[in-house]
């Protein structure tokens, strides 16, 4: 089976490229390398190009022929969101609509899109089921539900085969493969910390010890990139296999809460870095949880490392790795 992977030179696009060559599939990787790394695209056959230039990406199409496409290619910050929404906007939405044309037009059948826990917005309850209420309160989440919004009218309408998957926090790395976050200005918690505890960032802040969870700090469901990575190739399995569209969470189920993730990094790297208490950052939903049930339940999906200790020491791994190859940010 060939796969076309978007944003596949980016931190999660490109995992799940090497675990889909591991498994025999032919793979390629279209991006336009903004935030994504040369060196990430490993052996794979690349096209180099922008989802918003609508001839790149049909050129692309056209050449390689696959059977299915996953989408990563995105702008992921949700802050600078909320500073830039026509940017993200313009990538998200457009560059989606412009790739889901070109899928159209060359009668791509299986459309695997990576969206987000940021759909939900300030969830009622927790965990949180995909029929729960979307209701994002940032650009990026709105642009993410705005494809998620499309790819239903047009399957609706069309041959086409959707699997959404909406991540929680995604961490994690794999230090064989030589493939984890590689991004200078990282907003993801567990990099962050990782980064202080190696002296890059100077303390760790903490944005808010009064929200209704146990310890007061924000509680989020990390997932590793590995148990993420194999959960894109199960819900592709499944659409296929069903010949029908479905929406996953993808995450373990349990929380952490920042104040845990600092304790547990403090415990790996074995180093005491600065924590500064900060005030809360508009709107941080308190705790965002996923309820994993159906993609449990409708795919074989298995979760083999969902160990906050795991996640946290396959990531300083890594974290250690880059530090000693600090080229690979550059390229
Ligand atoms: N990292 C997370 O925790 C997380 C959580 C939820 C959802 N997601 C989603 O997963 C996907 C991948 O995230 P990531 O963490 O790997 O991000 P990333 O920034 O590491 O990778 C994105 C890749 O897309 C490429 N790209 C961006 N715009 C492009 C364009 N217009 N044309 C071609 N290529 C383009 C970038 O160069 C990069 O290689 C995104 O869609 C993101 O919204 C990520």
């Amino acid at each position: 089976m060939k796969i076309l992977l978007t944003g596949g030179a980016g931190y999660i696009g490109s995992y799940v490229a090497y675990l889909l060559n591991k498994l025999g599939y032919e793979v390629a990787i279209f991006d336009n390398l903004e935030n994504g790394h040369k060196w990430a695209l490993k052996n794979n056959k690349f096209y180099f190009g922008d989802i918003r230039n609508f001839s790149q990406i049909l050129e692309a199409l056209s050449d390689f022929r696959p059977d299915a496409i996953m989408h990563f290619a995105a702008y992921i910050k949700v802050e600078e969101s909320t500073k830039s929404p026509y940017k993200y906007y313009e990538n998200n939405v457009i560059g989606s609509l412009n790739l889901i044309k070109a899928a159209l037009m060359s009668n791509v059948r299986y459309f695997i899109f990576s969206s987000t826990a940021a759909v939900y917005g300030i969830p009622k309850q927790v965990p949180i089921s995909e029929d729960s209420m979307c209701n994002p309160i940032n650009p990026y989440g709105e642009s993410k539900l705005m494809v998620e919004k499309i790819l239903k009218d047009i399957a609706r309408s069309n041959f086409l085969k959707f699997g959404i998957l909406r991540y929680f926090n995604v961490a994690g790395a794999d230090i064989e493969a030589k493939l984890g976050q590689a991004n200078k200005n990282p907003t993801h918690l567990i990099t962050r910390v990782l980064r202080a505890a190696l002296g890059k960032i100077p303390y760790i802040e903490i944005f808010g010890t009064d929200y209704p969870t146990e310890d007061g700090t924000c509680v989020r469901d990390y997932i590793h990139i590995k148990d993420l990575a194999f959960a894109h190739i199960e819900v592709l399995n499944y659409i296929k296999k069903e010949d029908k569209s479905e929406i996953f969470n993808v995450g373990y189920g349990k929380g952490y809460s920042v104040k845990e993730i600092i304790k547990v990094a403090k415990k790996i790297t074995k180093v005491d870095f600065p924590v500064k208490i900060g005030k809360r950052r508009p709107g941080d939903p308190p705790k965002l949880i996923a309820d994993p049930k159906k993609l449990l339940s409708l795919t074989n999906w298995e979760p083999k490392h969902n160990n906050i200790e795991t996640i946290i020491k396959d990531a300083w791994e890594w974290e250690c790795y880059l530090n000693k190859n600090p080229i690979l940010l550059e390229y």
